[in-house]
């Protein structure tokens, strides 16, 4: 026990000595760096090395570089360097030391010890730019840019926000084709997955390519005010839903329901509200 307690002492003060002594002047300064978590010297990026199990500053490993010496290198085949160490890229971890630094070309910063976006909410990680850029509303300038299809707005003088360009709508930040402009191709928003794209109608109005043009489905009409389609007099509705119908308009329970037992039970057509009748356009006139 004795003995046991005697170990432990000597650990302990070697431990403390380690940290207290300066261990990073024991590094070679050409090519090592002192890593603070492992307490020990590490082979900088661009070192060469000889194996595999020689340590590599973190982020980085033993492998033939161009010039055909292995050398330590960051993991990625974009990952950047400075000062011997590798830049840590989006959702990496992070910390205070050197050696765990974000790429803050990147947008990037560590937040709860992983690297993310400076913005945070306001923006996303784009992996082809490999840059975080901003949605809409976010902020924005000649460094941080918007996420496609938008742009700085100029015109505030205190800060610059990214607004959709002409054409566009914003669709949860991101930036969707707007009601009567061409489309490319058909998207069906059925499922569970929303794929915001360039050539994607404004999912929430929501809108679909047809016949190459953003528009809302046979028997609804856009509402340019709301910028949501309305259904017309027939149209199957939502009983939630109470703007969905058209001007005049509400959601009435079906008549033929009990045919339908399967058929959610919130399920209903549009008709005109007491007072009012559908023209022949279907919609409701007082
Ligand atoms: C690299 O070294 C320079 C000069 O010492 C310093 O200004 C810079 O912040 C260092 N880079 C990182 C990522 O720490
Ligand atoms: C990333 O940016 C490029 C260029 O603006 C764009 O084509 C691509 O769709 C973006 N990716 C995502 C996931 O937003
Ligand atoms: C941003 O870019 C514009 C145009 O290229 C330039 O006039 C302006 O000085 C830049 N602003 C900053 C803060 O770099």
């Amino acid at each position: 026990m004795y003995r046991l307690q005697n170990i432990f002492a000597i650990l302990n003060f070697l431990i403390i000595f380690h940290t207290i002594s300066g261990a990073e002047e024991h590094c070679d300064s050409m090519t090592e760096i002192y890593d603070p978590d492992q307490l020990k010297c590490v082979l900088k990026v661009g070192s060469s090395c000889l194996s595999q199990e020689e340590k590599c500053a973190p982020g980085s490993h033993c492998v033939v570089a161009i010039d055909g010496i292995k050398r330590c290198s960051c993991f990625g085949a974009k990952s950047k360097s400075e000062n011997g160490t590798c830049l840590l890229s989006n959702n990496e971890f992070c910390g205070s030391s050197l050696l765990k630094q974000c790429d803050f070309e990147q947008g990037l910063v560590c937040k709860q010890g992983y690297c993310s976006c400076k913005y945070g909410q306001f923006q996303r990680f784009n992996i082809t730019l490999e840059k975080c850029v901003s949605t809409v509303p976010g902020p924005c300038n000649n460094f941080t840019k918007c996420v496609e299809n938008a742009h700085c707005s100029e015109n505030l003088e205190t800060f610059q926000q990214c607004v959709c360009s002409q054409g566009f709508i914003a669709v949860g930040g991101h930036c969707q084709l707007d009601y009567g402009e061409k489309c490319e191709y058909i998207h069906n928003y059925r499922g569970s997955h929303y794929n915001f794209n360039s050539f994607t109608c404004d999912t929430a109005a929501p809108l679909k390519c047809i016949d190459g043009i953003c528009q809302c489905e046979n028997l609804e009409e856009y509402d340019t005010n709301m910028k949501i389609c309305r259904g017309l007099v027939g149209t199957v509705c939502s009983l939630k839903n109470e703007e969905y119908c058209t001007e005049n308009g509400e959601c009435g329970m079906r008549r033929d329901r009990h045919l339908f037992p399967r058929r959610g039970q919130l399920d209903g057509f549009c008709k005109c509200k007491t007072g009012s009748s559908a023209n022949s356009k279907k919609r409701c006139v007082r």
